[in-house]
């Protein structure tokens, strides 16, 4: 079984710090991109899914109409009678009950809403369309729908949020009670308007906050499964899982990855070259390389030493002078023979991970 990724890539308006693929929404468009994403399913030939996930982008943007129309599109043209998740992002200002009441309807078992913070004055420097009142009604509209899944991204390291600030997010949140969080640092992304602001992050704060984070979290109901993510048990994020398994996913829709048949490839970034192709009948991928046994081993190592699990100790037969050099810092640990990153280790995972490219 593989996982199913489906990128929509349509936004009511562009965060200051955000660099994924997104364009104003149109009605008109989203309707012929809709349509591109059922061509492009066609050479997957009803494979069977074990996880969906819709993001984006904003899939909330969606009409009501929209969203029943790709999720009856999925159905057709995947096999997902033995799916065991299916997640659908969603932005505070675009949830409304109808378009909950649609996922519910449709079996959605999980609903990710980008928050970020609960301060109304680093939502606006965000450049975010809600307020936390806002996100406070989608939330309550969730619950009331019936969804028991529910995912909380937030950020720190916002311009003018103080420690004080970030821990009054936290303890807000965790207020309601969700299923999973994801705490993101936020970064300058090139060619975005905090990039061109030449805006700049305070590492040593955002180090401070995350380990604030990581301490007011120990002993909640939350595992520290991933680097960025904490969950109730039962409630980690399957999908995002098999990704740090190095497991196969398909990736529909413009900028989409696929990790397929030990291929990976990426679709072609503009939604509307991405329409043309697929109406025309041409390919929408615009990079691939074959995955060899070396390199699967050194990505798995990668991507597996964000989850706390860590990874088999076996794979490492290679990189054992590197291996012994993070276990000797303390940032690496071994356990039940997985080697795993400590919570020292984790802050600085970018740069242990890629030692072992
Ligand atoms: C791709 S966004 C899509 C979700 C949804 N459209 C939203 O805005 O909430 C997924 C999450 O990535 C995080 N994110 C995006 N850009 C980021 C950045 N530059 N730095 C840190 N986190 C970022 C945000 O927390 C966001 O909720
Ligand atoms: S953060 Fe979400 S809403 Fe904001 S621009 Fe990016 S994808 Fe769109």
């Amino acid at each position: 079984m593989t996982g199913l990724y489906v990128h929509i890539p349509f936004c009511k308006r562009k965060c200051f710090y955000c660099d994924f693929i997104s364009f104003n929404y149109d009605e008109r468009k989203a309707d012929d991109y809709i349509k591109a994403l059922f061509k492009e399913s066609r050479k997957y030939k009803k494979e069977k899914i074990s996880t969906v996930y819709i993001g984006g982008g904003t899939p909330s943007m969606l009409s009501a109409d929209q969203l029943q129309h790709l999720i009856d599109g999925i159905k057709k043209h995947f096999d997902i009678t033995e799916i065991e998740e299916f997640t659908v992002e969603l932005n505070p200002e675009s949830a409304s009950a109808e378009k909950l009441k649609i996922l519910y309807n449709n079996k959605i078992s999980r609903i990710s809403f980008g928050l970020q913070s609960s301060n109304d004055e680093e939502l606006k420097i965000l450049g975010r369309l809600h307020t936390y009142n806002e996100f406070l009604n989608a939330y309550a509209a969730a619950r009331n729908t019936g969804f028991d899944n529910i995912s909380i991204d937030l950020m720190y390291g916002i311009e003018t949020q103080s420690a004080e600030s970030w821990q009054k997010t936290l303890d807000t949140v965790l207020k309601l009670n969700p299923d999973h969080i994801s705490l993101y640092p936020l970064t300058i992304e090139k060619y975005t308007p905090f990039y061109n602001q030449n805006k700049k992050v305070d590492y040593d704060l955002q180090s401070i906050m995350y380990n604030a984070a990581c301490e007011k979290l120990k002993d909640s109901v939350f595992t520290h499964y991933e680097i960025s993510n904490w969950a109730k048990d039962g409630k980690f994020s399957k999908h995002n899982i098999l990704y740090w398994k190095n497991k196969e996913y398909i990736g529909l829709g413009a900028s989409a990855s696929s990790y397929y048949k030990r291929q990976r490839y990426k679709n072609i970034l503009n939604a509307d070259i991405y329409i043309k192709n697929l109406q025309c009948g041409q390919s929408c991928v615009i990079e691939s390389e074959n995955i060899d046994d070396s390199l699967y081993k050194t990505e798995t190592i990668m991507l597996g030493l964000r989850l706390s699990e860590g990874v088999d100790l076996s794979l490492f037969n290679h990189k054992q002078q590197t291996l012994y050099k993070y276990l000797k810092q303390d940032l690496l640990v071994i356990r039940e023979g997985k080697v795993c990153l400590t919570e020292k280790g984790f802050w600085v995972s970018n740069s242990i991970i890629s030692d072992f490219m």
